[in-house]
């Protein structure tokens, strides 16, 4: 891939921070229901209000020709949104992108593993909550860890670069696997990363107050049985990292509540629907499809309206666990 600097000014907040990374949600839908995510039932969003791939694709190329070099591709689940494949070709190719990615919780991944491979993304990341069956089932209420494991051994022999497996733990609920998924990632040479749960969108039957486990604890239970050592490696994500010293195992973890990492914030999401998200913890935004649909098939408009959504980027989220959540949106709707 091209890695020349891009020839437009580069996307820049109000508080000087630079915009490179961009997850693009293609679809709300998911074949799971994570207790921490959604609810059992769920409406999700009409075909005529979801953008197209090739209207994707062109929100994909705005964003890289004003300096934006990641860009991750996310859902709901991504790999349910029929065809998704050729949007990873088209934006593949575009000049000045150095990394193509994607979250997912890898239902689908063993048969689109090879494919994404050769589709020029390097490194995935997979959720994995529980390595237990049952638990996994319960964890995610649809879910196969049959499958996922499946999945994950795919993208294994698919040859991606780097494997990083996301966890949330819960209390109570899976947070005594901790050291477990560690080890599994040790011995397969995957990076493993522990999210302190965030309140998005109200949901039944979880206590996200009880349940969210901040980064330090995990931290702690890991270092009953393995060295931490400090590294300053990043992903380009909001992960800090420790590296194992036993293994070699990179550990990151996601701290919005304990370690506020908004100072730093790189990135912007792009929701199914189009709209153009600051934040992920605020409602700050700027209907994308609106401008799509006004100038079709134009890159200029698009550009225009990105530039100019800078100004509003808010400073950072406001998470707190102990209230109500104020976003309505669940995690679905925005793709982390
Ligand atoms: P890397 O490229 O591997 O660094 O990936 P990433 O951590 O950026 O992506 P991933 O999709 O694996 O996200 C892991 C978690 O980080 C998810 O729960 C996301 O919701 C969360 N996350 C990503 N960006 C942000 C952000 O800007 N703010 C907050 N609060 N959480 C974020
Ligand atoms: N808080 C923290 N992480 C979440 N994820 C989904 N919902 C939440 C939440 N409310 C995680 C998924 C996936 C990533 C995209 O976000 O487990 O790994
Ligand atoms: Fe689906 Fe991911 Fe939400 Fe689980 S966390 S329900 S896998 S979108």
């Amino acid at each position: 891939m091209d890695t020349r600097a891009p020839a437009n000014p580069p996307l820049i907040d109000r508080f000087g921070r630079h915009v490179t990374y961009v997850r693009l949600s293609v679809t709300d839908r998911c074949d799971f229901r994570c207790v921490y995510c959604m609810n059992e039932q769920m409406t999700f969003l009409p075909k005529a209000r979801i953008l197209t791939l090739e209207e994707m694709a062109l929100i994909g190329r705005a964003f890289v020709e004003l300096g934006v070099t990641k860009l991750r591709i996310t859902g709901g689940e991504p790999l349910v949104r029929q065809n998704v494949l050729s949007l990873f070709a088209e934006l593949g190719k575009l000049p000045g992108l150095k990394e193509l990615t994607l979250t997912t919780n890898g239902s689908q991944l063993a048969r689109h593993a090879a494919a994404l491979r050769e589709a020029g993304v390097r490194r995935i990341n997979v959720s994995l909550d529980s390595l237990r069956p049952e638990r996994f089932r319960a964890i995610s209420r649809v879910g196969s860890l049959d499958k996922v494991l499946e999945g994950i051994e795919a993208a294994r022999r698919a040859g991606f670069e780097a494997i990083k497996l996301n966890a949330v733990p819960m209390r109570g609920i899976n947070d005594d696997e901790i050291l477990d998924l560690v080890e599994f990632a040790a011995e397969r040479d995957f990076t493993v990363c522990f999210i302190e749960e965030m309140p998005l969108g109200e949901i039944e039957g979880h206590d996200r107050r009880t349940s969210c486990v901040p980064s330090d604890e995990v931290r702690a239970r890991i270092s009953e049985r393995y060295t931490l050592l400090p590294t300053v490696e990043r992903t380009g994500g909001p992960a800090r990292y420790e590296r194992i010293a036993e293994t070699g195992t990179l550990v990151g973890f996601i701290s919005p509540h304990s370690h506020n990492f908004c100072d730093s914030c790189n990135r912007v999401r792009v929701t199914t629907e189009g709209r153009l998200l600051l934040c992920l913890g605020q409602e700050h935004s700027v209907d994308l499809r609106r401008v799509l649909r006004t100038h079709p098939g134009e890159l200029e408009p698009l550009k225009e309206a990105i530039v100019a959504a800078m100004a509003i980027k808010p400073k950072g989220h406001e998470f707190d666990l102990t209230a109500k959540p104020v976003l309505f949106r669940h995690m679905n709707a925005t793709g982390g």
